[in-house]
């Protein structure tokens, strides 16, 4: 990434109305660090208790003894948190606005209404015998019934786990069963540029490969026909009719299981990352109020989907704890056409819009004139997440769309932190960039060389996390073996994050990219070791390694190496045939964007591929391919250089 030099200092007329200027960021931090529990203890009280936790903070990071508490003994429940505690004041105001794909489709629900809706949407997952503790697979559009869906749980106290709509049938048996749910919640069908996606009959397929699932519960969205299995399939619609109208909230323990939610790992199947009740919504509601300096009357949309991480914690979660207005938006970027972000901005007055990098890029292929036919005067604040952004990508953010009159968030996390971890505060931070800048409140970031030295001063290295913080995950669903092994035994005593980073001169943080083996598709992570036993699984393939590139909009590429079986050719058919393979063992997003079928792969005398070499080739930079002497057949490497596909 080229590094650009030029600061923007705070906006005067920002810092006087933020909620955090540079003196209170830099007391409220230092107090974080140095006072961690009773900061936390101050800071627990922003959600309501049903039962006040007195024990704040009980956490080891030592391999050996190995457990993560927060506000153990409190008690509380995030469906009332996010609902019920803001009717007194806010009945009438609008919790979710919904602009579907189709510009005339839009609802504005209240607080008032969607009380109403989870309670009954409640009810029904009772009357499907869901039952505390319960795993339930959402599998679900973006629709307000995904919110409905999640809060329902919350409130009886079950624990969901959303499968992203875009993944296949089989990656979706595979987390079905891996959490063992009873009860899939999805839709007849999504809809997404004028499309229509087979959701329900997905869930069919998966259902084959998943035989302990008893109820599959269906949202009419389209109201195209479906297939209803009976004594299996339920309409959410009628099963509403016959449930009562009011739900208790189940009083949960802070560190009861929320929900959770699958990811890919360097190796093997995804991981199940759990997040749990208490440190959760304390860490969700407070990122989200200070690093979008959110204030009551704001509308914000954050333009995830529900099923990432992003949209748990900055669509649902954190800004309806905060009694915010969030914008859900079913659709895409470029339909009717490229300017439709800006449309839904001008159309319900957004204030404060948070998109990923590759979204920007894709729209800042398509010229400036599709921003610049909308008037944008309500922004104030604008994010980016789910990867580096280069440099061109936010001064376009910033120059076109926000008419350098907005500040821009980078915020950096993941999947297991649960919300944002390093992130400008737009009236504290001067900004640059490209750089994600400085920690939240409470984080302690440091970066380590490969034998776990800490480093001072500007560097570059790993970046692991020091001090554990509310909203870290706690466990890898049913397996907290590979937990400790993944995140706890790289670096004693740390969290390793994963990525590379380096620290500037003014300590500023600046995110590399992962050091291990997944790559970054447009702000989605891939494993590379799921795309390889995909391509293996087929009859004709032999061997594969899979290895990132760097792409023009979605950050990296897929790009596989395929070694095929002795008796079958290459040809660009079985490319095209693998690639759809892929397609349907994984999802679109898995998809490898280039096939190099390869007779040999390099490997060192023990049988172990050498991706350093397969990732320089790939990205046609194989002037430096450091030392080859050890690999069982150097031969191989000229044959790869000779059919490389990203030849410049
Ligand atoms: C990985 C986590 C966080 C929600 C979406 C992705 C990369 C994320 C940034 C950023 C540079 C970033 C990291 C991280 N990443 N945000 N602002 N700057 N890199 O969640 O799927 O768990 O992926 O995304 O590499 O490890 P995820």
């Amino acid at each position: 990434m080229s590094v650009s030099q030029t600061k923007y200092k705070v906006p005067e007329s920002f810092a006087k109305n933020a909620l955090v200027d540079e003196t209170s960021y830099n007391d409220m931090y230092r107090q974080s660090i140095e006072d961690n529990e009773a900061f936390w203890a101050e800071h627990g009280k922003r959600v309501s208790w049903s039962k006040p936790y007195s024990r704040v903070k009980n956490t080891s990071w030592d391999k050996d003894d190995l457990h993560v508490k927060w506000y153990e003994d409190g008690e509380l429940n995030v469906a009332y948190n996010c609902i019920d505690r803001h009717l007194k004041d806010k009945a009438n105001e609008v919790a979710i606005i919904w602009e579907g794909d189709d510009p005339k489709d839009c609802r504005h629900i209240t607080y008032a209404e969607l009380h109403a809706q989870v309670c009954r949407f409640a009810n029904v997952l009772k009357s499907l015998d869901v039952k505390k503790g319960d795993r339930v697979t959402l599998y679900l559009p973006m629709i307000p019934e995904a919110a409905f869906a999640m809060l329902a749980c919350a409130r009886i106290g079950a624990v969901h786990s959303i499968v992203f709509a875009g993944f296949s049938p089989e990656a979706l048996a595979g987390r079905i069963n891996d959490c063992d749910s009873r009860l899939v919640i999805t839709a007849d069908e999504g809809l997404r540029g004028g499309k229509t996606i087979p959701l329900k009959s997905s869930v069919d397929q998966a259902l084959k490969h998943a035989s302990d699932v008893k109820n599959v519960l269906v949202v009419r969205h389209t109201s195209n026909d479906v297939e209803m299995v009976p004594n299996r399939d339920v309409w959410l619609d009628q099963a509403q009719e016959h449930v009562a109208l009011e739900c208790e909230v189940e009083p949960m323990n802070a560190e009861d299981p929320l929900f959770i939610l699958y990811t890919s790992g360097s190796t093997g199947k995804p991981k199940g990352v759990l997040h749990t009740t208490g440190g959760y919504l304390v860490w969700a509601s407070m990122t989200h109020e200070y690093v979008f300096d959110y204030k009551q009357g704001d509308i914000y949309w954050c333009s995830a989907d529900v099923g990432w991480v992003t949209g748990h914690s900055y669509i649902v979660y954190g800004p309806l704890a905060n009694a915010a207005t969030t914008l859900m938006f079913e659709g895409v970027p470029t339909y009717p056409d490229a300017s439709r972000f800006w449309q839904v901005i001008d159309k319900h007055n957004v204030n404060i819009f948070y998109t990923a990098p590759t979204a920007i890029r894709a729209l800042m292929g398509q010229g400036e004139a599709f921003v610049k036919q909308t008037s944008r005067k309500s922004l104030r604040l604008l994010g980016s997440v789910g990867e580096p952004i280069n440099p061109e990508a936010w001064e376009w953010y910033h120059r076109v769309v926000g008419e350098r009159r907005c500040p821009i968030v980078d915020t950096w996390w993941q999947t297991e932190t649960g919300g944002i971890m390093i992130t400008p505060l737009a009236g504290a931070t001067d900004l640059k960039p490209g750089s994600a800048t400085l920690p939240f409140f409470g984080i302690k970031p440091e970066i380590v060389d490969a034998e776990g030295k800490v480093l001072e001063g500007p560097a570059e290295g790993n970046l692991v996390i020091a001090e554990s913080w509310p909203g870290q995950m706690r466990t890898v669903y049913g397996d907290h073996q590979r937990f400790i092994d993944t995140y706890f035994s790289t670096y004693k005593g740390k969290y390793f994050t994963g990525d590379g980073c380096r620290r500037d001169e003014d300590g500023y943080y600046w995110i590399t990219g992962r050091v291990d083996d997944v790559i970054n598709v447009s702000g989605h992570r891939m494993g590379t070791a799921e795309v390889e036993s995909a391509l293996v699984a087929h009859a004709e393939v032999s061997e594969a390694a899979v290895v990132g590139y760097p792409h023009d909009i979605k950050g990296q590429g897929i790009y596989a190496y395929v070694s095929l079986n002795a008796s079958v050719d290459p040809s660009s058919e079985l490319a095209t045939e693998l690639i759809k393979w892929v397609r349907t063992e994984i999802g679109p997003i898995a998809a490898p964007d280039k096939i190099q079928f390869a007779p040999g792969l390099p490997k060192t005398r023990s049988g172990k591929i050498m991706r350093r070499i397969l990732r320089k080739i790939a990205e046609d930079d194989f002037s430096n391919l450091g030392d080859t002497s050890t690999l069982a057949d150097p031969a191989v490497v000229d044959n790869l250089i000779a059919n490389r596909q990203n030849k410049k």
